[in-house]
């Protein structure tokens, strides 16, 4: 893609973002979308909490490699304080870009006043903006939805507070929280979102192919796009050549992330997370759904290796 972006002083390559992805976007799932493409990945959401209280689960979320930075690390929480004291826990690790979740639409997040929540709590989300600058030298991004729902779109004005308190960048998933992940994606209201703010505006929304990035660059005048879902199974998303037709060239992709996924985990205790991402590569191929359901059978990441390796060897 021929043209680059900045966020505050971070160069990105090309335009193309993978979006954070809870259960999905690790260490190994980052770097294959790098090499396929992608400019920047985000993390899963990492808790607040998590973080200032060291707690194991949450450290091994914030895992990375000199080879796919930069990487943008995304912090959830409702309490100035707290997501202050992670940033400052974070601006010491190896990341390049401090993301806010501000668009999460799950109950047990949106109960505790993060996530969405915080598009109905403006004078609370400039608060949190304004404290994760504060105790960081990273660039500081969020990430929102259009609104709370139809009739509360409040992108545009949300956007202004946030760069009037900080932000150097602004994702929108182009939903209201009462979407959900369905639904129609409102391009329109990113668009006005790019217009309102000097700072960079990254669009995101059921991109599946690469060709849908670049319309949806052109039509929305944004300066990135993110890809979400359309990126499982599918790191292809991020390359001009497209996503293959064979199964053989899937396997490929999943030889490559089933190898990364071994460098830099234990495989055998997250052997469902890995099938769930294992059993992604073969939409819309012959032969793809047989494939998947060896897939879901196999008792071992070994069996899971052995299968990719029958037909890719
Ligand atoms: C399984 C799953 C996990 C997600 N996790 C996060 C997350 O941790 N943080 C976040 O801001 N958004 C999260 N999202 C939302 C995506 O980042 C993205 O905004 C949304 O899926 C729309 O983009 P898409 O149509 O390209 O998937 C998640 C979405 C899905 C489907």
């Amino acid at each position: 893609m021929a043209y680059n972006f900045l966020i505050k002083s971070q160069q990105l390559k090309n335009p193309l973002i993978l979006a954070p992805l809870a259960g999905y976007s690790d260490l190994p799932f980052r770097l294959l979308c790098r090499q396929y493409g992608a400019a920047l990945c985000y993390t899963e959401m990492i808790s607040c909490h998590g973080l200032v209280y060291n707690k194991e689960k949450t450290l091994q979320m914030t895992q990375t490699v000199p080879e796919e930075r930069p990487v943008s690390l995304q912090l959830f929480g409702a309490d100035p304080d707290m997501m202050g004291k992670a940033a400052a826990i974070v601006t010491e690790m190896p990341i390049d870009i401090i993301d806010i979740n501000m668009g999460c639409p799950v109950k047990k997040v949106v109960k505790k006043g993060a996530g969405a929540a915080l598009m109905k709590n403006r004078n609370l989300a400039a608060a949190i903006i304004r404290q994760v600058c504060n105790n960081s030298s990273l660039p500081v991004t969020i990430k929102i939805r259009t609104g709370w729902s139809h009739d509360s779109i409040v992108a545009t004005d949300f956007a202004k507070m946030a760069e009037d308190n900080g932000a150097s960048g602004i994702a929108v998933h182009g939903r209201t929280w009462s979407q959900g992940f369905g639904g129609e994606v409102d391009w329109q209201t990113i668009r006005k979102v790019k217009n309102s703010v000097a700072i960079p505006v990254i669009g995101n929304g059921d991109i599946s192919t690469y060709q849908e990035a670049v319309a949806c660059l052109e039509m929305s005048g944004c300066d990135g796009v993110m890809i979400g879902r359309g990126a499982l199974g599918n790191p292809w998303v991020f390359s001009e050549s497209g996503t293959p037709a064979t199964l053989a060239e899937r396997m490929e992709g999943l030889a490559r992330h089933l190898h990364l996924i071994q460098k830099y985990s234990n495989p055998d205790t997250i052997l469902a997370r890995i099938k769930n991402h294992a059993g992604r590569y073969f939409k819309g191929v012959t032969g793809g759904s047989a494939m998947r359901r060896q897939i879901y059978a196999a008792s071992s990441f070994e069996a899971l290796m052995e299968l990719t390796y029958s037909l890719n060897p």
